[in-house]
């Protein structure tokens, strides 16, 4: 029996998508567990550049992959990145299943997740705007429509009955739509259900899922966002609203915890962050602004530039703690090509005192100075690196500091976007 979980430990776009798709040819599975269209998953291969939103980064290498309970679906974007891949020729249709049980993404929930932004003012998330909030929101108070209920004969009326609730909610927040934009939204929306219901298998996926693995096959759970962003243990209320951790495998999938083998924890060889919230270690001086523009670190979704800063060891640890990481996949080593010194936050010092755990808020981010350790750069262009013989020793040092201090050994490093720009670390 084997189930791995590959996650994300910072704030998202550490590149899990890449490492996804190079991992899947050792399992016969690939499930997301949780997020939704909010996340950007970017893969490079054979001169080819594919961002997936809702659909797992398995998909390019033949094996089945599975859009699990845990996943926040919206038709029109599914469908839309579904039909691209289609026109490539994708054997899509025979490879991907979709839990019945995943919760639907409304026009009207993009709407109130608008209008919930615009009425925080000066404190928004800064959301993807995909109407990820509002959906889990339903989901937990119980009044959300799952995907298996478009095979139900009334639902219809439950999904009318669903639009006028959100329409009363969009009225309070004097967000009301035009009646012909939501109808025109309603009508691509309906389109998008009757194309998934048509061309892919609803499934009972815990079922699914279980009985594979008491047959001896493997699978590879795929995260979204990361472990900062967790609606519990992430830097609240600027997160997500999903359980992005090792846990959030387990109810988003329906496997049981004592399945879970290796947990891959993949972080940056620096940090990053899409959006608002407090972030310790950003850069606001030309380090940053250098690493933005060399990392190309706009975001997959929104095109968002990507906050930047060096790597914080203190929240990476909280990470490990948090998911069990029993493997490191350090991402985007490259990018950090020529600095002449790297640094390294291994503490918080907050309103003076020294400490290495993560605080209950780090809100207030003028009360926490992060106490760097420097090590020094490489001039080597690691782009070019094929295995360890040709990384220079200061980047083996970086790697041996970063395990010291982290307790999980490093396993594969990313030196560059394509699916052969992976080394992996002998042990
Ligand atoms: P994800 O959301 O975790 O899958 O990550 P994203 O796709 O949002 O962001 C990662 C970005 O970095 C993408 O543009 C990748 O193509 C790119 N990338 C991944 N690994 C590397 C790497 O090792 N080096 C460089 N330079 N880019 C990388
Ligand atoms: P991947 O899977 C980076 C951020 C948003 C915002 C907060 C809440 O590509 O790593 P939401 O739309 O989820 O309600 O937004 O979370 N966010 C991400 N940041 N990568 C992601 O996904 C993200 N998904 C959400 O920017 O700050
Ligand atoms: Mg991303």
């Amino acid at each position: 029996m084997k189930v791995d979980i590959l996650l994300g430990l910072q704030w998202g776009d550490e590149g899990k998508g890449k490492v996804v798709d190079v991992l899947t040819p050792r399992y016969d599975m690939v499930a997301r567990f949780q997020g939704g269209p909010n996340a950007g998953h970017t893969l490079e291969f054979d001169g080819r550049k594919v961002v997936l939103r809702s659909i797992p980064s398995g998909v390019f290498q033949g094996n089945i992959n599975i859009v699990g309970n845990g996943v926040v679906l919206d038709p029109v974007l599914f469908a839309g990145e579904a039909r691209e891949l289609l026109e490539t020729g994708s054997d899509l249709k025979s490879i991907l299943k979709i839990s019945k049980k995943a919760h639907l993404i409304l026009p009207t929930h993009r709407l109130l997740d608008a209008a919930g932004e615009k009425a925080k003012g000066k404190d928004k998330i800064g959301t993807t705007g995909k109407g990820i909030g509002p959906t889990y929101t339903d989901k937990t108070s119980r009044n959300g429509l799952r995907l298996g209920d478009v095979l139900e004969p009334d639902f219809d009326k439950r999904f009318n009955a669903a639009v006028e609730r959100h329409l009363t909610m969009l009225a309070r927040l004097d967000a009301t739509p035009d009646k012909a934009v939501l109808d025109e939204l309603t009508a691509r929306w309906l389109e998008a259900v009757a194309f998934i219901r048509s061309n892919f298998e609803i499934i009972d996926s815990e079922h699914y899922v279980n009985k594979a693995l008491a047959a001896g096959k493997t699978m590879l759970c795929e995260g979204a966002q990361g472990t900062m962003l967790d609606v519990d243990f992430g830097s609240y209320p600027f997160v997500t609203s999903s359980n992005t951790i090792s846990a959030g495998a387990c109810t988003g999938l329906g496997i049981a915890p004592n399945k879970i083998n290796d947990v891959y924890g993949i972080f940056k060889a620096y940090c990053t962050r899409v959006g608002s919230g407090p972030f310790p270690t950003e850069l606001f001086d030309e380090t940053g602004a250098e690493i933005r523009r060399i990392g190309h670190e706009f975001g997959a979704v929104t095109g968002r530039e990507r906050r930047c800063g060096w790597i914080d060891l203190v929240a990476l640890r909280y990470a490990i703690m948090i998911n069990g990481v029993t493997k490191l996949i350090m991402m985007k080593s490259d990018v950090l090509d020529g600095f002449p010194t790297i640094k390294a936050c291994t503490a918080y010092e907050i309103d003076g005192v020294q400490t290495p755990d993560f605080p209950y808020s780090i809100d207030d981010t003028d009360r926490i100075r992060p106490i760097y350790t420097e090590l020094p750069g490489w001039t080597t262009d690691l782009t070019k690196a094929t295995s360890e013989a040709d990384f220079p020793k200061e980047f083996k040092d970086y790697i041996a500091f970063l395990e010291r201090e982290l307790g999980v050994p490093v396993c594969i490093v990313s030196v560059g976007p394509d699916r052969k720009q992976t080394i992996e670390l002998k042990k």
